[in-house]
């Protein structure tokens, strides 16, 4: 598909009530898009298949917390400090550009490059403004956040969050009660994030404020098997590993087996993305699944897979699964003082040699009188891993209080105990909702040429009508069946839309057009004759149509949207 086809679609997108630039009546703005009543549905049905594995398949929980955030959680997430990409400005006309998306026609792995070596490249390869054709200045970092104040004047500084995560791992202590302190402990939420992109220039791929649909699940980083992993063990991956150019195809338990993905639990859940992906309508021959290169990793990741999907646009990143380590607990732990460990129960207690901290009880009194005694105990529950800088942070009743190592000692000591604190680790699904409706648009759409417009094959659970209904004629008590089967058909499960103006065959096109993958049109044999109380009901694809029993459509439809096959009707 040429970038042609990608501005052919959006037009479509934007006749039918899918997607709508922003602000057109203003003039738009770069990278922000709204979605018309079709778009809203079909968003609102991939979302639901995401909440129909992870929350009913898996039993994760969900939540939705604050999207401004106050300065302090990004912070402590590294996102102040690391979350930003290289810009540069064109010295003549002043527009600003991604350094790295510059020379992705010269360099392999650009995201990748340092400023001197973009500079370099800039150079080898006579790179120069794509706008105006000018010199291109010297490269900045860019943070990529949206920052505001929280409440008048300026002392708060706040962000709007880049990722959802965050609202997760900052509520662990709740979540973590919630789930009666057990691990696994599977959390998702859906939400808007807010990134300043720098030049989006690639419609719903690049937004400055998009749709996530986040999954955080909390393991025991010693508990390296998940209880479903037998059920996909033989499904198939396409891999690009970091280590060739090559992808690869192999089952789940090869990939374990072999090591390409070290991690099982990760394994498993790039091949759920892969399930949900294909439920949604994305052709599974243009997907594939990445893993980054070292160098490319977020801050926070141990190891990511990328699906990526083959768009107009080339390989496209749609969704990220990472293995966060324990990166966000330590450090909102670290931050916050609050102690974000798991206690992880032995069966019968054991003798273990181990690293304590001590309180100094000498120390503590003296300079902390009556709270002495809450921080020696909150002292001596901490780990070796909560010490940073040869400090201990700690939150006592809301108060953060941070200890230099005058007031603690660690020392080796053996002694019976009945489990230990972990930090648990996350494995991290962040799917972008936006660009997972671009894909299946795109991968659904086709120009038919013998029917002169273009079709949206889009999957029946997915479609935002399930079922034109038309009277042949607006009159002769045609309408009056047709609007009945409708009442009968129309409910949020299976949403119908009603047509009695124009052509039928005009109709069908509008209704292949938005990728309505049935239509039924009552005409004059459904009142007399042998045919008598039946309708047609034509299938989008083929184009094939059946009679069936005009009481039977409701049923039919939900038939149909459960899996039947239209020719076995
Ligand atoms: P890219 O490298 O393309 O900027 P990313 O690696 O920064 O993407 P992640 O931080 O992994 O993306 O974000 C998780 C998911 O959120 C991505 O897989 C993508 O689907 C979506 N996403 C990220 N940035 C945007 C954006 N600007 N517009 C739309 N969706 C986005
Ligand atoms: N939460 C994943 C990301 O935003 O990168």
């Amino acid at each position: 598909m040429s970038k042609d086809i990608s501005t052919e679609l959006m037009s479509v997108c934007k006749r039918r009530g899918y997607i709508w630039p922003s602000f057109e009546l203003y003039g738009g703005v770069a990278g922000m898009f709204d979605y018309g009543p079709l778009g809203t549905s079909m968003r609102n049905n991939i979302l639901e298949a995401w909440r129909n594995i992870y929350k009913v398949r898996e039993g994760f929980i969900e939540i939705d917390s604050e999207t401004i955030n106050p300065e302090d959680v990004f912070k402590a997430s590294g996102h102040v400090e690391q979350f930003s990409d290289y810009m540069v400005n064109c010295t003549e006309c002043q527009l600003p550009f991604r350094a790295d998306h510059l020379v992705g026609n010269f360099c392999e792995n650009p995201d990748t490059m340092s400023p001197a070596e973009l500079e370099k490249a800039f150079r080898d390869f006579n790179i120069k403004c794509p706008e105006c054709g000018g010199e291109l200045g010297k490269i900045e970092d860019f943070n990529l956040m949206f920052k505001t104040t929280i409440g008048p004047g300026s002392s708060r500084i706040g962000y709007l969050r880049p990722e959802t995560a965050q609202g997760i791992f900052v509520n662990f202590q709740n979540l973590y009660r919630y789930n009666r302190e057990k691990l696994p402990l599977g959390v998702i939420q859906t939400g808007r994030g807010y990134r300043n992109e720098i030049s989006p220039r690639q419609g719903m791929i690049r937004m400055r404020e998009f749709n996530m649909m986040e999954v955080e699940l909390f393991v025991n980083p010693e508990d390296k098997s998940w209880p479903r992993f037998s059920e996909v063990q033989n499904g198939e991956l396409t891999l690009l590993p970091n280590d060739t150019d090559k992808t690869v195809t192999m089952t789940v338990a090869e990939a374990v087996d072999k090591g390409v993905i070290a991690n099982p639990v990760l394994a498993y859940f790039v091949y759920t993305t892969k399930q949900l992906l294909e439920r949604v309508g994305i052709d599974t021959e243009k997907l594939r699944f990445r893993q980054h290169l070292k160098d490319e990793m977020a801050h926070y990741a141990a190891d990511c897979w990328d699906a990526e999907v083959l768009l107009s646009y080339g390989w496209t990143e749609i969704t990220g699964i990472a293995d966060r380590g324990c990166w966000d607990l330590s450090r909102h732990s670290e931050f916050s003082g609050a102690d974000l460990s798991h206690f992880e129960m032995f069966d019968e207690p054991k003798e273990m040699t181990f690293k304590k901290v001590v309180a100094n009880h000498k120390k503590l009194g003296p300079a902390f009188k009556e709270k002495a005694k809450d921080i020696a105990s909150a002292l001596e529950s901490e780990t070796e891993d909560n010490i940073f800088d040869n400090k201990i942070t700690l939150n006592i009743n809301g108060e953060r209080i941070v200890l230099t190592d005058e007031y603690f000692e660690v020392r080796e000591v053996t002694e019976k105990v009945n489990g230990k604190r972990v930090i648990p680790h996350v494995i991290e699904p962040s799917y972008g909702l936006d660009r997972i409706f671009y894909s299946v648009l795109e991968h659904s759409y086709f120009n038919d040429e013998k029917r002169g417009y273009s079709i949206m094959k889009l999957v029946p659970g997915i479609a935002p009508i399930k079922v034109g209904i038309f009277p042949l004629m607006d009159k002769d008590g045609l309408d009056v069946l047709a609007k009945k089967i409708f009442a009968d058909v129309h409910s949020s499960e299976t949403p119908a839309y009603y047509d009695d103006s124009g052509t039928i065959g005009k109709r069908y096109a509008r209704m292949d057009e938005v990728g309505t993958p049935w239509c039924v049109t009552v005409d004059y044999d459904s009142l007399k004759g042998p045919n008598k109380g039946t309708v047609t009901i034509r299938e989008r694809d083929t184009g094939d149509q059946k009679r069936i029993p005009a009481d039977d459509v409701a049923g039919v439809i939900r038939q149909l949207i459960n899996g039947k096959e239209f020719s076995t009707l």
